[in-house]
């Protein structure tokens, strides 16, 4: 298939970039366009040119398979330089999304036209790299050193309107792209416009602290990202540096981070992101339920955040609640959140009148007759979610989905309290719903194939990242979150302190450590998880009864003021001397003797549990693959993006390394928690990756 064509219309050459889906420019188009645009320089009848995209955008970037596979000549850099350098006008032509080297490709262009709905950005730093074919040059000297570092560091997109007002498009097109692209390129060259070469402009920068002050103004949201900060390298060059030794110093830092293990893992996370919605299996074509109403039952913190995500969207919700005082209580949390959206200014108050008409709140299971749709968050109890599903098969009409939020509870027993096994799921979201953007579906042993294409379908239309998922207790986040904290307890009661342990997390990545989640979800749910499993608990882990004796103190964590940790009224932790002296105690009573426990064997005791944990869930197919680990743990548990999830994580160490690291912990710890599950050691010994 030919990916770049050249075609005359009078004296214009057209040149169209058909490479669907998004015109990503692999190799095959910058040949195609480099050919293309050599045949318009040298064609005495061509005066102009127009680089135009078929399809729903203009390119959106470099092929980013080509990172991994190695990139081919001819690179972008020079196709561009080619276009830059032509005598004749070259007029990029944007619709769509035109993104990193779809951009650059723009930028190269002499002039810029856009339909109004385009939107221009140098997302490179989301993928862990940074602009490599001119843009971190080419850009700020078009628009300025100040708005081109915010487009490159943060990578989001501005509209073509602001990219107006900024100088990097010259024109909106109002109707038809290629016509106004044209007739631009016709009065280019009837007032004799001179070209305007971007490397030939000087990047203008006002503030003389620009690089520092921003610098340390995203210091703290991009912890421990390398990209961002290579990227204010880069536009500080174009200030400083001529074009070609600005070009020169992008490509050195480009290539500091294309190879990096961070890149790797953000790339994964890229493609791993998309895959994950499909269900392994399950045929692309499965038909989905029409869902237009959903009721919600429950109008605790769960209940209301589902039912904001349904209102968001525009789906009517019917929200129901047992009294009066309950469903209140839901509405007036409703109303406050999207108050406090509209004060912040971003929401508009006529779309908060919108979304609240869109709730219906009842107190009768009668009025869920007519839901597509209902999504139980009640509490996490067996009996009472009997006497909900009872309810429900009584109530809804044939067809209807009934999801239930648990978070530990067996599907298939709750699927069983129904004559209509194949109509429940699990739709597992998490706190706080309207937030969170993962969601964990789970399919139960009967649930139909055309339901659980509708669970995911439905998700994705909430705004969430819908993950399926098998039965277990726990599925997949919450089985690998307790073997954690299990370990994070045993730590404790070992030597070490809750602020070393949370430390070596924070510092690892993630948003905050183990002991400080535990305190944010509330000890209470832990406790209580620990006082229904009391039985099934290995010895050491009874005795190990840190949680009951916090807990016993009236200490939930945040909500109470006190946990793990000491909150202020803005909730911001501090470390108790109670606690402290609590755990010291609880030593001595076990007769541990406390020693010191290095930042490394917290690290590889929170993690490499997790992984290995990762490994039966994988054994057992509650996960379909490694990825859905991956992004269950990156978009639901702060699992730093840059390491890719524990999976992609544990590939990047070797399982080699994770194996032998199992085999020692088992040797002090026990096997009853260390033994490497059979996945792991067979890979390990195969020398292989999970992926
Ligand atoms: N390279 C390779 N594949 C790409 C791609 C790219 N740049 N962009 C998208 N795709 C693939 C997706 O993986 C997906 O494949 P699938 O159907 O097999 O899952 C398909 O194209 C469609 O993509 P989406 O599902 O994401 O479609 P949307 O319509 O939701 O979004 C988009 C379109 C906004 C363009 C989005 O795909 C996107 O953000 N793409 C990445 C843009 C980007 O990061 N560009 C920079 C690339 S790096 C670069 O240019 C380096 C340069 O400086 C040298």
């Amino acid at each position: 298939m030919q990916v770049v064509s050249f075609s005359k219309l009078g004296q214009i050459g057209l040149i169209t970039i058909d490479n669907p889906p998004v015109n990503a420019l692999s190799q095959a188009v910058r040949a195609g366009l480099k050919e293309a645009v050599t045949q318009g320089i040298a064609d005495s009848d061509v005066k102009a040119m127009v680089v135009i995209c078929a399809g729903r955008t203009f390119a959106a970037g470099a092929d980013i398979r080509e990172f991994e596979t190695g990139m081919k000549e001819p690179f972008l850099p020079p196709v561009l330089s080619l276009i830059e350098n032509s005598d004749k006008p070259v007029i990029a032509a944007l619709h769509g999304t035109a993104l990193g080297g779809g951009m650059e490709l723009a930028l190269g262009c002499h002039f810029r036209v856009a339909v109004g709905k385009a939107k221009i950005g140098l997302p490179e730093v989301k993928l862990g790299i940074l602009p490599g074919a001119g843009g971190t040059q080419r850009l700020p000297r078009l628009i300025g050193a100040e708005a081109a570092l915010k487009m490159i560091a943060e990578g989001n997109p501005i509209s073509a309107s602001q990219a107006k007002t900024w100088g990097a498009v010259d024109e909106i097109i109002e109707g038809d792209l290629k016509e106004g692209a044209i007739a631009f390129a016709e009065k280019v060259l009837a007032e004799k416009r001179p070209l305007r070469r971007a490397s030939q402009l000087t990047a203008k920068v006002d503030d003389p602290d620009l690089f520092e002050r921003y610098t340390s103004s995203i210091a703290v949201k991009q912890r421990g990202f390398l990209a961002p900060f290579n990227c204010i390298k880069a536009v500080r060059a174009a200030t400083e540096l001529p074009f070609e030794q600005g070009v020169e110093r992008e490509r050195a830092l480009f290539l500091e981070l294309v190879n990096s293990p961070q890149s790797k893992a953000q790339r994964h996370v890229f493609f791993s992101e998309r895959e994950v919605t499909k269900i392994p299996g399950l045929p692309g074509d499965t038909p989905i339920r029409d869902i237009q109403s959903i009721g919600v039952i429950g109008a605790g913190a769960m209940g209301v955040g589902i039912a904001l995500c349904c209102a968001n969207v525009g789906i009517p919700v019917v929200l129901l609640e047992m009294n009066q005082e309950n469903l209140d209580r839901g509405l007036a949390v409703i109303r406050k959140t999207y108050a406090g959206s509209v004060g912040k200014g971003r929401l508009k108050q006529e779309d908060m009148d919108r979304r609240l008409a869109l709730i219906t709140p009842t107190l009768s299971y009668g009025d869920l007759s007519n839901a597509d749709l209902v999504i139980e968050a009640v509490f996490e109890d067996l009996a009472v979610k009997k006497e909900v599903f009872s309810q429900l098969d009584t109530v809804c009409k044939p067809g209807a989905i009934l999801a239930t939020n648990t978070s530990y509870l067996n599907l298939n027993e709750i699927a069983a309290f129904t004559r209509r096994p194949q109509d429940v799921v699990g739709m597992h979201f998490f706190s706080p719903a309207n937030v969170m953007k993962l969601l964990e579906n789970v399919r139960g042993d009967k649930t139909a194939p055309d339901v659980l294409a509708t669970a995911q379908a439905i998700g994705k239309k909430l705004g969430k990242l819908p993950v399926m998922v098998g039965v277990c207790p726990g599925f997949v986040g919450n089985r690998m979150f307790m073997p954690r904290l299990r370990e994070s307890f045993f730590l404790l009661e070992e030597g070490a302190s809750p602020q070393q342990i949370d430390q070596a997390m924070f510092d690892f990545g993630f948003p905050m450590g183990p002991l400080a989640t535990a305190d944010m979800a509330g000890l209470d749910i832990a406790w209580r998880h620990r006082k229904v499993n009391y039985e099934q608990l290995t010895p050491r882990e009874q005795a190990c009864n840190l949680l009951d004796k916090i807990c016993e103190l009236g200490r939930y964590g945040q909500k109470t003021g006190a946990g793990i940790y000491r909150y202020d009224e803005r909730r911001n932790a501090a470390p108790d001397p109670l606690i402290e002296d609590l755990i010291v105690k609880h030593s001595a009573e076990r007769g541990v003797t406390r020693r010191n426990i290095s930042d490394q064997e917290i690290l590889e005791r929170c993690l490499y549990v997790m992984i290995n944990e990762g490994a039966k869930i994988l054994e057992e197919g509650v996960a379909a693959r490694p990825l859905d680990i991956d992004m269950i743990w990156v978009f639901g548990y702060g699992f730093p993006v840059y390491r890719g999830g524990p999976m992609f994580y544990a590939d990047q160490l070797g399982l080699a390394t994770v194996y032998e690291a199992l085999l020692r912990y088992q040797e002090q710890l026990g096997a009853e928690f260390w033994k490497p599950a059979p996945l792991l050691e067979k890979l390990a010994k195969e020398g292989k990756g999970f992926y």
